[in-house]
């Protein structure tokens, strides 16, 4: 008898994997940015708690590092906390806190296999040592993996980063190590916490909001917005897919001419 499941399953990862390879003939974004949005929303639908929707949302994160790097991306930022993140109920912050420990403790080992660097950038000096200490452990051991880099934007918000930077400058100029004339854009961005990252091509935010949200706002001046409705949690393979096709078709002319 045919198994009607089996066949439509084969039919839908043989389209796929027709479609990745379609999208590996043209240029793919080499660093993706995304605003991991409406995990709460999609638990409230389902009547579960805030935490379950981050749980899910923690998975998503898996599926979705594992497509980026089989198409070839270089880096993936992912907003998984923000300075302003810290207003939330102490309950949903501490959950938050413990799932970079979940994720590395049971992926880790895959994520080594498949080549992929974990790095984070944020401000260190807040987050739990628990926490830090996984996300640390896993860069330690991924370090000299020269696939994706999979960023994590931890107690990361924008405008901090750039305060840092211009207080940094300051300190180098009043010490010589900076001469004023030489501060240029490039320079500028090696003070920044994306300094090992080229700028995202493509940002990508799910739920429906459409702001920036204290993310990357400087090195997002020329990145590509995609924008869904879609919940992170229910955001699967084919979105990704879907905002890079959408990408593929716009013109990038970074203030030019094309
Ligand atoms: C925004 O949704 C999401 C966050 C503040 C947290 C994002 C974290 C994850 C997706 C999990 C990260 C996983 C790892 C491995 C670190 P929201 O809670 O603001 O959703 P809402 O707007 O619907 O309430």
């Amino acid at each position: 008898m045919i198994n009607k499941k089996k066949l439509w399953k084969t039919a839908d990862n043989h389209n796929t994997e027709e479609r990745i390879e379609n999208i590996k003939k043209e240029p793919v974004p080499e660093h993706i940015a995304i605003i991991m949005d409406g995990n709460g929303r999609w638990a409230k639908k389902r009547a579960l708690p805030r935490i379950a929707g981050h749980h899910e949302g923690m998975k998503t994160v898996r599926k979705i590092t594992r497509l980026a790097n089989k198409l070839g991306v270089k880096a993936l930022t992912l907003y998984a906390f923000s300075t302003e993140n810290w207003k939330r109920p102490k309950t949903e912050v501490d959950f938050l806190m413990k799932l970079p420990q979940e994720f590395l403790g049971t992926f880790l080992p895959e994520l080594i296999e498949e080549n992929v660097q974990v790095q984070m950038m944020g401000e260190r000096s807040q987050i739990p040592k628990h926490t830090l200490g996984a996300v640390e452990k896993a860069m330690e051991q991924t370090s000299t993996n020269d696939g994706l880099v999979l960023n994590f934007a931890l107690n990361y918000g924008s405008r901090a980063e750039i305060l840092t930077a211009v207080k940094d400058i300051i300190h180098d100029a009043k010490n010589g190590i900076l001469l004023e004339e030489n501060l240029n854009e490039d320079l500028f961005s090696t003070y920044l916490m994306t300094r090992h990252l080229k700028d995202p091509d493509l940002l990508i935010r799910t739920s429906g909001e459409i702001r920036l949200s204290n993310f990357m706002l400087w090195q997002l001046a020329y990145t590509e917005f995609w924008f869904t409705d879609v919940n992170w949690p229910d955001f699967k393979e084919n979105h990704l897919l879907e905002a890079i096709e959408a990408f593929q078709r716009r013109s990038r002319r970074f203030g030019g001419l094309s």
